[in-house]
């Protein structure tokens, strides 16, 4: 027997993300087969705690696949960061008559979405993130399209460095992991790449490159992760914070150029994607991911599976608990030492 219509609510919170419009294509065209009804929550955890919503039908989704960014809009408001905050979530989830919510964010709104399902609301969460950092997946959407942004960049420098006989270090978002740095950065041949999970002393990536520049290669590139450290410290913009507690990185590329021109005496440049990396259209995988991670949340709500991320496990789309969500997925060290052949 079909269950009774049901009305969702879905929001998208944190930094947006290359797929995001393509989970809520997703989540509507399920929610529409199984007759049930989709609230778009605006503005991440802000639109929960000032009722600010719109419809999501059919039409809201229309031609909205192949685009960047999130038609929901976004925030980093942190929900539990009062009890008031909480008391005013639940209220506005009773009165917009919600049976489950749908949030779709990194790891600081799966956070939330946890809390809240432990203090009673119906939650569900879809990872997002460039950063490929969420346990409990083996993918986010929107690292795929990062990548790819990233690696088109390596290899436009590549062709600047060589006809200046420059290095070039590129700077790559990557907070707690060197996931984008590592992956754009084998892709794009960079000859030295560092990332917040391992550790590389200045001494070794110089060396690495004054060996390339002895068998005659005269210019190098660098990948570095924005988290990567100095002495066990983040290189931050000044010390403010976001809700989440969530310090403003930037400024580790122009760090690691300077200490190597220093070092070597080539003349070396820095390139900061920043955001670059998060704009624009989705990649096809992206897309696909985002369409299912999508459909399966709602899946999940319509069975009453709260409490649970949809994840993808090899080639196969499973529920986890959120609670895993906590802890995140870094590159480890082992992996990092195995790559090492293709530096220089
Ligand atoms: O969480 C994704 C991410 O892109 C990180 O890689 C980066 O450190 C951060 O967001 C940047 O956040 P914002 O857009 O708030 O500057």
């Amino acid at each position: 027997m079909r269950s009774k219509m049901k009305r969702f609510g879905v929001l998208t919170g944190g930094g947006d993300c290359p797929g995001l419009n393509a989970v809520l294509v997703g989540v509507v065209r399920k929610a529409i087969s199984l007759k049930h009804r989709i609230v778009g929550i605006r503005r991440g955890w802000a639109g929960m705690l000032e009722k600010d919503v719109m419809p999501l039908d059919r039409d809201a989704v229309s031609g909205i696949l192949h685009r960047g960014g999130t038609i929901l809009r976004t925030s980093r408001t942190n929900p539990c960061k009062s009890q008031e905050d909480i008391r005013k979530v639940k209220k506005s989830y009773k009165e917009l008559r919600l049976d489950g919510l749908i949030c779709v964010g990194g790891d600081d709104t799966l956070g939330a979405a946890y809390t809240l399902f432990e203090k009673g609301l119906k939650t569900i969460g879809v990872p997002k993130t460039i950063d490929n950092d969420l346990s409990g997946t083996d993918r986010t959407f929107g690292f795929d399209t990062a990548v790819n942004i990233a690696t088109e960049a390596i290899d436009r420098l590549h062709t600047t460095a060589e006809s200046h006989d420059r290095v070039l270090v590129v700077e790559l978002m990557g907070r707690h992991a060197g996931w984008i740095a590592l992956h754009a950065g084998l892709a794009g041949g960079a000859d030295v790449i560092l990332i917040p999970e391992v550790k590389i002393t200045m001494k070794e990536v110089c060396d690495i490159i004054k060996k390339r520049h002895k068998r005659g290669r005269d210019f190098s590139i660098i990948a570095v992760a924005e988290g990567a450290k100095i002495g066990g410290k983040f290189v931050t913009k000044g010390v403010r914070k976001d809700e989440f507690g969530n310090v403003y990185l930037g400024g580790m590329g122009r760090i690691v150029a300077e200490e190597i021109e220093k070092r070597t005496g080539f003349e070396t440049r820095t390139v900061v994607l920043g955001h670059l990396q998060r704009g624009g259209t989705p990649t096809a995988y992206d897309r696909f991911l985002g369409l299912w991670f999508g459909a399966r949340a709602v899946e999940l709500a319509d069975q009453g599976e709260f409490g649970k991320m949809v994840g993808l496990r090899g080639t196969k789309f499973v529920a986890v608990d959120l609670r895993r969500v906590r802890k995140l997925r870094t590159v480890a060290p082992k992996e990092y030492d195995a790559a090492r052949i293709f530096f220089g």
